[in-house]
C-alpha cells in the first residue's frame, strides 16, 4: 500500500489548472475469458468551471468513463487527477470518503429514497459526512428552493413528478458543494420541456456556483446548447478533450 494510503491522505499532484485531468486512461472489464476494452486509452482535460456534454453511441464507454471520474470504479491503467488529488488507486473506503465531499452525480434514474421527504433526501450527503443537522437542513431547503421546490420540502418522492424528483436529485448532488458534478442521462426519462427545464437548471447552478460538470447524453440537440462537447467512440474521446 502507498505511503499516502496509509495516512489516510490521497496523493496531491499540480493540477496544471485543470479540474479533471485524465491520462490514458484504459479500461479492461474480464467476462469469464473473455476481456472487454470499455475505455481504450483516454485522454482529457478540463479547466475548473468547464460544463461539458459527452455523447456517443451505446456502448462507446460514457458510463464508464463517469464511473471512472466519479471514483466509483478504478482504471485498470492511466491516471485520474481531480482537482489536484491522484483518485486512480485510492482504496475504497478513501475514495468513498473523498468522492461525498468532491464529487455530486445525478442519474438517469434518480435513486431517491421513498420513505424520506425531499428535504431528508437532500440532507442526507451532509448527515452520512457527519455535519450537524441544523446547517444541512437550511442548505438543503434553500437549494430545494433554488430548483423551485421550495413548496415540495415535505414531500416522498413518489408525490413528485418525474422532473421535480430530478431537481430534488440535482439538489442532492449539490449539498456538499461539490467542485465537480457528474451527471448520467438526467433528463432520460422526461418529456421535452421538463429535460429543457432540467438542463437550464444544472447550467445555471453550475455556472453560479463554478461547479465543473460533465454531462452524458444522446440528446445532441442538448448536448450542442453546452458551453463544450466532447465525443467518444469505442472506448476513446474522438472529439473534444483537449480544452487548453
Ligand atoms: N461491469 C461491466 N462488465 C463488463 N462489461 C461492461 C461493464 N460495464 C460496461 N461494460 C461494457 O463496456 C462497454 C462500455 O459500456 P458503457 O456503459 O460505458 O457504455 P455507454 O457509452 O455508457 O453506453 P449507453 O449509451 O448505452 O449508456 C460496453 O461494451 C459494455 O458492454
Ligand atoms: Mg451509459
Amino acid at each position: 500500500m502507498a505511503e499516502h494510503e496509509q495516512e489516510n491522505q490521497p496523493l496531491k499532484v499540480p493540477t496544471g489548472g485543470y479540474s479533471i485531468d485524465l491520462r490514458d486512461v484504459r479500461k479492461v472489464y474480464r467476462i469469464g475469458h473473455e476481456d472487454v476494452e470499455a475505455l481504450r486509452g483516454v485522454n482529457l482535460q478540463i479547466p475548473h468551471g468547464s460544463i461539458v456534454a459527452v455523447t456517443g453511441k451505446s456502448g462507446a464507454g460514457k458510463s464508464t468513463l463517469l464511473h471512472i471520474i466519479g471514483t466509483l470504479d478504478r482504471p485498470s491503467s492511466g491516471t485520474v487527477v481531480l482537482n489536484g488529488t491522484d483518485v486512480s488507486q485510492m482504496s475504497d473506503q478513501a475514495a468513498s470518503h473523498f468522492r461525498n465531499g468532491s464529487v455530486g452525480f445525478v442519474f438517469q434514474m434518480n435513486n431517491l429514497l421513498g420513505e424520506f421527504s425531499a428535504l431528508e433526501n437532500v440532507m442526507l450527503p451532509g448527515l452520512i459526512a457527519g455535519a450537524p443537522r441544523a446547517p444541512v437542513a437550511e442548505r438543503a431547503s434553500k437549494l430545494l428552493q433554488a430548483v423551485g421546490l421550495g413548496s415540495r420540502l415535505q414531500h416522498r418522492p413518489g408525490e413528485l413528478s418525474g422532473g421535480e424528483q430530478q431537481r430534488v436529485a440535482i439538489a442532492r448532488a449539490l449539498v456538499m458543494a461539490p467542485p465537480i458534478l457528474l451527471a448520467d442521462e438526467p433528463t432520460g426519462n422526461l418529456d421535452q420541456r421538463t429535460s429543457h427545464e432540467v438542463r437550464e437548471l444544472l447550467i445555471s447552478v453550475c455556472e453560479a456556483n463554478k461547479v465543473t460538470m460533465i454531462l452524458v447524453t444522446h440528446d445532441l440537440d442538448l448536448a450542442r446548447r453546452l458551453p463544450s462537447q466532447v465525443v467518444m467512440e469505442d472506448g476513446r474521446v474522438v472529439e473534444g478533450g483537449g480544452f487548453a
